[in-house]
Formats: C-alpha cells, sequence, structure tokens
C-alpha cells in the first residue's frame, strides 16, 4: 500500500474510497453523513468495528478513543476493509492535533497493511492501492513527521518478514546476509564472525550452544558512525534462528514457533536500518548472535560447565536456557571491543516466564538503573508497545547461584523466571556498565499466534518503535 500525504485544500473528490474515523462512538458527529444508515447496520464505533458502504463509497470505522493507539488500530481495521476491494485510492482526514493524529495513521496503516505470503503457492494478483493523508496545515512540518513514521513502520515490516520466515530458509549465515544487505543500503560498516573467531576469542558459551546444529553460528556486528554523534548506544540481539531446546528438548506444543527466537537480532537489524535511515545523530552498534539450538553428538549437556568470554563459568542446568548464553558472550564482546559506551541495550525472546508474567501483549523491561528503566517503559508506551519495568532483587539473584561454577544457567526456583534471566545477564554486564544496561524480554509481544490490533498472526516487530523512541528521548 502506497501512503502518500496531501493538502487537503488543494485536490478534492478524486478519491475512490472515503474513510472516515467515528471518534468516541459519537455517531452524532458532523463529520459522519450516513447515519442513519449506520444505525441500521447496527454499527457502534467499537475497537476493529469498520463497515463500507459501497454506495456513498465511505468506510466508517470506529476509534474509542483519540489516542495513538485506538487511531493505530482504527485505520489498520479500514485499511484491511480496503483492501478486500478492487477501489485504487482511499483518503482520511488528519483528526484535530494533526501531528499527533498523523504518527498513529500511518504507522497503523503500514503495520495493519502487513501480510505475509512467502509460501502461498496461488500468487494473487496484488492491486496497487493508495491511502492519500489529507492534512490542513503545517505540511513542511507534517511531512517530517510522515516521512520518519513510513521509515519506522517499513523497518518493523522487514523485521517481521525475517522473523516470519522459516528457519530452513532463515538460518544464521542468511541472518547475516541480511545485515550486509542492510549495512550495503544505509552505508554501514560490518563484521561477521564465524565458529573459529568464536573459539579462538573464548566465546564458549555462544559457541557451545550452536555446536550441534549443521549451520554455523555467526557473531554479526553492524555500526552506524555519523560524524560527529552525541552518544554512543550498543543494541544486542538474541538471534536464535530455532529453538528445539536442545538436548532438554521442548515438547512439540511448546517448539512451534520457535523460529521466532530470532526476533530480539531481527529487531535489532531492523532498529539499526531505521536509526541510518533517520540519520540520528548518534554512533549505533548492532550485535546478533545468530545461533541454532539443536541435539546430535555433538550438543551441549547438562551438567556442561562453559567458561564465557569474560572468563566466568557457568553450570548448565538446562539446554533450553540457551539465549541467555549466547547473549552473556554477546555482552562481553560488545564491552571489550567498543570504548566509552552510553548505553547497552539487549533484545530477547528470552523467557516463557515474561509472558506469563505480564502476559502476551507486554515486553518486560529489567536493569539496575530504575530511572532509565522508567524511561524506557515511557517511551515504549508514546511508541505505541506495551511494556512494564520487573524488579531485580537480591534473593532472586541467589538463586542462579551453582554449586561447582560462577553462576548456573537456570534458577533454583519454580517463580520469577524472568527476573532470574536477567540477573543472569547481569553477570555479564561490566562494573562501569552497570547502569548504562537494560534488558527487554521480547517473549510475549515478538511473535502474535493470534491477531490483536494493528498485528496480523505472526512476527510483530516488538521492540523497534519503543527503541526508536527511547533514544531520541536520551
Ligand atoms: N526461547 C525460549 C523462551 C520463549 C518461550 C520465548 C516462549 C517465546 C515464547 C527460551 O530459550 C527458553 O526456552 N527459556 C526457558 C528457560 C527455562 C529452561 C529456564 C523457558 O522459558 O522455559
Ligand atoms: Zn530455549
Ligand atoms: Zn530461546
Amino acid at each position: 500500500m502506497k501512503l502518500t500525504l496531501f493538502d487537503k485544500n488543494s485536490k478534492q473528490n478524486e478519491y475512490d474510497i472515503e474513510i472516515i474515523l467515528v471518534l468516541n462512538k459519537d455517531l452524532e458527529a458532523k463529520n459522519i453523513k450516513d447515519r442513519a444508515l449506520l444505525k441500521n447496520l447496527n454499527f457502534k464505533g467499537g475497537d476493529e468495528e469498520a463497515v463500507f458502504l459501497p454506495e456513498s463509497q465511505r468506510i466508517y470505522v470506529g476509534c474509542e478513543e483519540n489516542s495513538y493507539e485506538c487511531i493505530a488500530i482504527a485505520i489498520a481495521t479500514a485499511v484491511k476493509k480496503f483492501q478486500t476491494t478492487q477501489f485504487k485510492t482511499a483518503c482520511v482526514e488528519l483528526l484535530e492535533d494533526e501531528s499527533e493524529s498523523l504518527k498513529a495513521l500511518v504507522e497503523g496503516a503500514i503495520l495493519g497493511a502487513y501480510t505475509f505470503k512467502k509460501y502461498k503457492s496461488k500468487k494473487e494478483k496484488e492491486v496497487k492501492q493508495e491511502l492519500v493523508l489529507l492534512a490542513s496545515k503545517d505540511l513542511k512540518k507534517l511531512s517530517d513527521i510522515f516521512n520518519e513514521s513510513v521509515i519506522i513502520a517499513e523497518s518493523v515490516n522487514k523485521t517481521r518478514d525475517f522473523v516470519n520466515t522459516t528457519p530452513d530458509d532463515f538460518y544464521p549465515k542468511i541472518m547475516a546476509k541480511e545485515a550486509k544487505k542492510i549495512a550495503k543500503e544505509n552505508d554501514l560498516e560490518i563484521e561477521v564472525y564465524g565458529q573459529k573467531y568464536l573459539q579462538k576469542n573464548k566465546m564458549n558459551a555462544m559457541y557451545s550452544v550452536g555446536r550441534a546444529s549443521r549451520h554455523e553460528s555467526k557473531l554479526i556486528h553492524l555500526s552506524y558512525k555519523p560524524n560527529n554523534p552525541k552518544k554512543k548506544i550498543v543494541l544486542i540481539g538474541k538471534g536464535l534462528t530455532y529453538d528445539s531446546g536442545g538436548l532438554s528438548l521442548k515438547p512439540s506444543d511448546f517448539m512451534v514457533t520457535m523460529k521466532s527466537d530470532k526476533s530480539g537480532g531481527c529487531a535489532v537489524l531492523g532498529m539499526l536500518n531505521a536509526i541510518a535511515k533517520l540519520k540520528l545523530p548518534i554512533e549505533v552498534h548492532g550485535i546478533v548472535g545468530a545461533v541454532e539450538n539443536m541435539i546430535g553428538g555433538d550438543a551441549y549437556k547438562p551438567d556442561d560447565v562453559l567458561k564465557a568470554r569474560n572468563g566466568k563459568t557457568i553450570e548448565i542446568r538446562n539446554t533450553d536456557a540457551e539465549g541467555r548464553l549466547v547473549l552473556a558472550d554477546c555482552l562481553c564482546y560488545a564491552q571489550d571491543t567498543i570504548k566509552d559506551i552510553d548505553y547497552i541495550f539487549d533484545y530477547a525472546t528470552l523467557t516463557g516466564a515474561s509472558v506469563v508474567g505480564v502476559g502476551e501483549y507486554t515486553t518486560s523491561i529489567m536493569g539496575n538503573n530504575s530511572k532509565l528503566k522508567y524511561k524506557a517503559v515511557s517511551s515504549a508506551l508514546q511508541a505505541g508497545e506495551y511494556a512494564t519495568s520487573l524488579p531485580f532483587n537480591r534473593f532472586l539473584r541467589k538463586a542462579i547461584k551453582s554449586e561447582i561454577a560462577d553462576v548456573c544457567n537456570v534458577a533454583n526456583t519454580r517463580y520469577g523466571g524472568a527476573i532470574t534471566a536477567g540477573l543472569f545477564l547481569d553477570n555479564f554486564v561490566y562494573d562501569e556498565n552497570k547502569e548504562k544496561w537494560l534488558h527487554f524480554d521480547i517473549a510475549g509481544p515478538a511473535f502474535v499466534e493470534k491477531a490483536w490490533g494493528y498485528n496480523p498472526h505472526g512476527a510483530s516487530g516488538a521492540g523497534i518503535r519503543m527503541t526508536i523512541e527511547l533514544l531520541k528521548a536520551l
């Protein structure tokens, strides 16, 4: 779907369809011309409620309140209706606060129109459709917001494509190839390291997780370095292109959807794509640990003790807690090779416990710096993503002590699994960076099993919008 921003006063009545957002369920509002018909159709104007009136060629859609979320859901719903027709153009007017509503309309439309058809053998002929957003003033300022929102939403969709691709079509080498494409397109520096590098540089935790796979693990490092950057940021992503659980094999029902265990890494790729295109004035490093967790004679085992890059030893009691092992070495790699870091954030579909604890819509944010955590939560909400902060404490920290190594990869308690995973990672954050680090557990929202809002079934691209917002706020 093509999106354009137009001056409302310069061009009129040239669109096939008019989309009308019905605010606050107010069917008496000025802009509603088909009042009687809507009443007869039992249209109430609730969220995700839309009707297409072919006679007047209008789509009415409910928008329960004038907020980013409701506007984005409303336009996504309307766009989906528009996509069921053969009409070529549709228009929608910006709401009263034009700049606020513009972001929601652009992002909601692009995210809502997303479909993933790669594996459908019948290729439907796509109708080229266009949605025109009509503004009444400040076209110059609005066009900046428009362009920015397009970049962000398209980066989210790029990430969704990566994550939705099956594990046999998207393994570590392919992830590196996609990263190289992003680097080339945006003029970024890139390094890709394989298994030899991991062994030589004592990244034995990450190396061991990928040992039983037929696909070699890849450590991907992208850098965006504008002139005179104001800050230096490191973004790290868990890129498990498949998580079978390893020898602590997942039960069948839990294994399905584990192609999405690369969501953190794919989000980092999407973030770098967006950051470079937005030309943010900060230096950003994107580091992805791309690994496949499989079984086989060469698999790492419960009872192994692995030594991470910083020398800490890890007792393995469950090979399904593999993401934290990959991230441990990636965190060390970042802190060893990048000097004077201002912030270091990691993104991972790390624990089922996060999903149980906060629900499938919400990201759990952890770290040692409360102020930074709350800033991240508020940026997420501002950007249209759900997030909450989870608290560390000294007792849960003790739960990952090991009898025979420095730390254990699973806790000795059934409770607080998202937090104990975060505390495990804290072992690999160096003292000077403790306050600069945040951990984002996106296990809940990264992959959508039942469509919600503007997210169809499949990958959501969680983490990108909140991070762009946070980077702008820092
Ligand atoms: N990738 C999973 C976590 C996950 C679960 C992500 C559900 C998305 C949806 C992770 O590697 C894992 O298996 N974690 C274990 C940890 C446990 C063994 C301590 C889990 O959450 O059960
Ligand atoms: Zn796992
Ligand atoms: Zn995993």
